[in-house]
Order: structure tokens, then C-alpha cells, then sequence
């Protein structure tokens, strides 16, 4: 979270503004829901060419120096309409000189957006907007993450379940199905919990979730248990390593030919509802990210003497569109 408020922008919905001074910029770091942040300049300006003109040059150059302070970058690109064009051609020359960077039109590390402007009421010429991200990578790359796992969930889209469940200091938590430990290290991230455990059938997925908590600092307070989610009866019940019941459980079931396939989408998906209303304390919620959109609408429909479902969230991951689904036990 930032110590400033942010507005909404103009003409766009999936962004926000906060007005936070340079010398604060790397409070953006912290942000656990957003998927990267960008210092944004507006140039009043007819065409990109007019941006190589000093002053223009110059704000610009000293907003890749602010992003420079909060995480190095060897590398930029830009992401523009005309990337590849002579005047971009100039602009990289010039920006290459001016902060020592290269320009690396397909992995440079620094992105930099060129668009135009939002136009507003009785603006002749929008003018052009210059956006310099924060920080060589994403937000969603944590520094936790030092074990990959195919099929890992995004951390931005983990922490907004987190979010989009509440977080509640003396919750008990369960995550299902936990892979490399997404759902869990951001939830634990988030904020304190009784008890945590993490449960999956694979020694690799397990191998992964240990060395992220590790990473994360949070070796201490989850458990994990190799077992199959779906038969409840069939956990370990050791100190430590049980949550039963639950308050918060949180799962992103396997999906396309990773680790599962769309064939036994069905039995998985109202296997994990039934499975996770076996081991819910009362009040407790579900959170489900999945990108099987009509199996879990037709399990949430079948499993409607058990959860009730808020409405689900559409999110945008790797050229998809998986849902949130925050569901709330029945008795
Ligand atoms: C999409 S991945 C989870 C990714 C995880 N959220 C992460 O960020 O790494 C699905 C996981 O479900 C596990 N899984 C599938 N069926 C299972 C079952 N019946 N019991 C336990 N784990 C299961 C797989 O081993 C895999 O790790």
C-alpha cells in the first residue's frame, strides 16, 4: 500500500494515478496488486519527433534516472505504435547517449511507452504521454520467486485473491493444489494468520513451495503436505501440518495440458468444491482462480447447497482470461 490515494484515469480502466514525489518512488515496490507501475509524462507535443527536443528530452531522461534509482536496468525498449520507425530510431540514439543504457527493441529491461495523450474536453491535440516503468521487471516478478514451477500462478492476480478475500489475523489457512506456493506466500505476505499449510500430490511442486517460502522468510509459518487435495481424509494430521477446519482456503487447479487436462476439468473442479466444504470452518471462504471458466460455473451451479458465490472477477494472465471466484460456505 501507498501513504498517498489514488485517482482514476481518464478514458482507462485498468489503471490508477498517485501523485508521489521522486524521492518516494520506490514505495511503488510494495504494491502487491498492481501489475507494474510507470512514472507518466505529458508532453505537449503534435508528434514523437518533438520529444528529442531538450526540454522534452531532458524530463524524460530524468524519470529513466528516478526508475534507475529504485532498480537498475542495463537495457531498454520501447513499446510504441512506430517502435521501429526512424524517428524511434533517433529517440533510442538519443536515450542510449543520454542515460548509458542500450536499446534492445525486443528484452530491454527498462520499458518505455510512447502513446497519445487522453483527450479531454476542448484539447485540440492530446499531445503525447510518456510512460518510463519502474523497475526492470513487472511487479508480479517477486523477488521471493527463486524456484519457477510451469503452470505457477501470476503473483499480481494471487495477491488480489488475497485481497478480494480479506485478510484476517487469527484465519486458518489452506491452500490447495499449491504448486510452487503463490496463493500462500502472498496471503502470508499479506498479513498474519493462525496457521497456514499448503497441499499438493507433486514432490517437484512441494520442492518449489519450500524454497519460495524460504526466499519469502516464511519457512516458519506454513507447512506443506504431499498429498491429493481432493480426499481430505487421506491427510496427514501431524502438529503443525493441519488447518482443519479452515477459515480461508485458496487454490488455482490445474489447467490446459500442464497439469491436468480440459477432460478431467469437471471431476477436478467439483471434486476441489466438495473437498474444500469437507475441511471449511463455518464462515469460511473459497477462493478459486481458474481459467476453466464453464466447468467451474457448472460446479459452482452443482455445488449450490454448499458455497455461494460472489460474482466472479475477470482477469488477464499470459493471454488468457482465467476468473476469481470468491465463494462463501453454506452450513
Ligand atoms: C496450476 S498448478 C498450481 C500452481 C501454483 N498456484 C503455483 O503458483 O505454483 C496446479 C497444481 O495442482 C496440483 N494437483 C493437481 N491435482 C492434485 C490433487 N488431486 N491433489 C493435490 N495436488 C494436485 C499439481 O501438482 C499442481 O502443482
Amino acid at each position: 500500500m501507498l501513504d498517498v490515494a489514488p485517482r482514476p484515469v481518464a478514458g482507462r480502466e485498468d489503471a490508477l494515478v498517485v501523485d508521489l514525489p521522486a524521492d518516494r518512488l520506490a514505495q511503488v515496490r510494495r504494491l502487491r496488486t498492481a501489475v507494474a507501475a510507470f512514472v507518466v509524462l505529458h508532453h505537449d507535443v503534435p508528434r514523437p519527433r518533438s520529444l528529442l527536443s531538450g526540454e522534452h528530452l531532458t524530463r524524460i531522461v530524468e524519470a529513466v534516472y528516478a526508475s534507475l534509482r529504485v532498480a537498475g536496468s542495463s537495457t531498454f525498449r520501447f513499446e510504441a505504435a512506430g517502435a521501429d520507425s526512424p524517428t524511434f530510431a533517433r529517440l533510442g540514439d538519443e536515450f542510449a547517449r543520454a542515460t548509458g543504457l542500450k536499446l534492445d527493441p525486443t528484452d530491454g529491461e527498462l520499458v518505455v511507452k510512447v502513446r497519445r495523450g487522453a483527450r479531454r474536453d476542448g484539447d485540440v491535440d492530446p499531445g503525447w504521454d510518456v510512460l518510463v516503468r519502474v523497475g526492470p521487471r513487472p511487479l508480479s516478478a517477486r523477488t521471493w520467486r527463486v524456484t519457477d514451477f510451469p503452470g505457477a500462478a501470476n503473483a499480481t492476480i494471487a495477491g488480489a485473491m488475497v485481497r478480494l478475500a480479506g485478510v484476517r489475523a487469527d484465519e486458518r489457512v489452506l491452500n490447495l493444489m499449491c504448486g510452487s506456493g503463490t496463493l500462500l506466500i502472498e496471503r502470508l505476505l499479506a498479513g498474519p494468520a493462525a496457521a497456514a499449510v499448503g497441499i499438493d500430490h507433486d514432490d517437484d511442486a512441494l520442492a518449489a513451495a519450500r524454497d519460495n517460502l524460504e526466499a519469502a522468510g516464511l519457512t516458519r509459518r506454513a507447512a506443506l503436505v504431499r498429498a491429493d487435495a481432493l480426499h481430505p481424509s487421506s491427510w496427514a494430521t501431524g502438529p503443525g501440518a493441519d488447518v482443519r477446519p479452515a477459515d480461508l482456503i485458496l487454490a488455482d487447479p490445474p489447467w490446459g495440458t500442464l497439469h491436468g487436462s480440459h477432460s478431467g476439468a469437471a471431476a477436478l473442479h467439483s471434486g476441489l468444491l466438495r473437498a474444500a466444504h469437507e475441511v471449511a470452518a463455518d464462515g469460511a471462504r473459497l477462493v478459486v482462480l481458474t481459467h476453466e471458466v464453464k466447468v467451474m460455473e457448472a460446479a459452482v451451479r452443482a455445488a449450490d447447497a454448499l458455497w455461494r458465490p460472489r460474482p466472479p472477477v475477470r482477469v488477464y494472465a499470459k493471454g488468457h482470461h482465467p476468473r476469481i471466484w470468491v465463494l462463501d460456505k453454506l452450513a
